[in-house]
């Protein structure tokens, strides 16, 4: 069965595949007594997709929205939304978010007693499924069901907050990941979320990263566009 955002399918490949590292500006910082008008401006800045964080109060300490939240954003956004469930139990929720429309789920596998079942469910349901990983977390850990993965994001912060420094540690995730894509000839996309600025960015496209999720560092800049602007062409120039 494919959801409603499987109309969107050949627009997520074309937009999330064809042109190497994209930035997802973070909407966790933005202003939600605006947020169409914030979804306008982040998509007139040339953001190729949105990045969403659902945060339950339990897995991580912020509790932040949940579908409501953001089927609104779905109304709102022509690009595609990739939903980063930072939630106990993301299982329960999953064909919700596919219902209304998610492009991306993105599920941790810190928080699944069976990521293999999880992710083959997110497939069923339309959307992609991408699998996250905290700093503590070992590559070793999500090796096993990289062959059901669409995505993998790498958490360079701790999951729970905008605004913190990048953790070295992913960059050589990204890379053992990189390396073990290449040699099992798994197709999943390489994603990247905390603590993206100018000064981090180049590093993590270089270690494979392509799906760059920037939140502080595009929503608390003055200019949106210059901002996604500057980050992807530092991390073409650096991929
Ligand atoms: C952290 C979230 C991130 C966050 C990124 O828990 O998953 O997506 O919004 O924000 P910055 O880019 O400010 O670290
Ligand atoms: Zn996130």
């Amino acid at each position: 069965m494919k959801s409603p955002a499987g109309h969107h399918f050949d627009q997520v490949s074309a937009t999330l595949e064809a042109h190497g590292p994209v930035i997802l500006p973070a909407l966790l910082l933005c202003d939600f007594g605006h947020l169409a008008r914030e979804v306008e401006r982040l998509e007139a800045a040339g953001a190729t997709a949105l990045h969403l964080d659902v945060m339950d109060g339990r897995f991580v300490p912020q509790l932040t929205y949940g579908p409501v939240v953001v089927e609104a954003v779905r109304r709102a956004a022509k690009v595609p939304l990739e939903v980063h469930l930072m939630v106990e139990e993301p299982e329960r929720t999953l064909a919700d978010y596919a219902q209304l429309g998610a492009d991306i789920l993105t599920v941790h596998v810190e928080a699944l007693a069976d990521p293999r079942r999880a992710l083959e469910v997110i497939s069923s349901l339309g959307p992609r499924a991408h699998l996250a990983l905290s700093p503590d977390t070992p590559v070793d850990r999500i090796e096993p069901y990289l062959d059901a993965c669409d995505g993998v994001l790498v958490m360079s912060v701790e999951p729970g907050y905008g605004g913190q420094r990048f953790n070295p540690v992913a960059i050589g995730k990204l890379a053992r990941l990189a390396e073990l894509r290449s040699r099992s000839g798994a197709a999943f996309r390489l994603g990247v979320d905390g603590g993206i600025g100018p000064e981090t960015v180049a590093a993590v496209a270089a270690a494979g990263a392509e799906l760059i999720v920037a939140g502080s560092a595009v929503i608390r800049s003055h200019d949106y566009a210059q901002a996604i602007t500057e980050l992807e062409t530092i991390a073409r120039s650096a991929a």
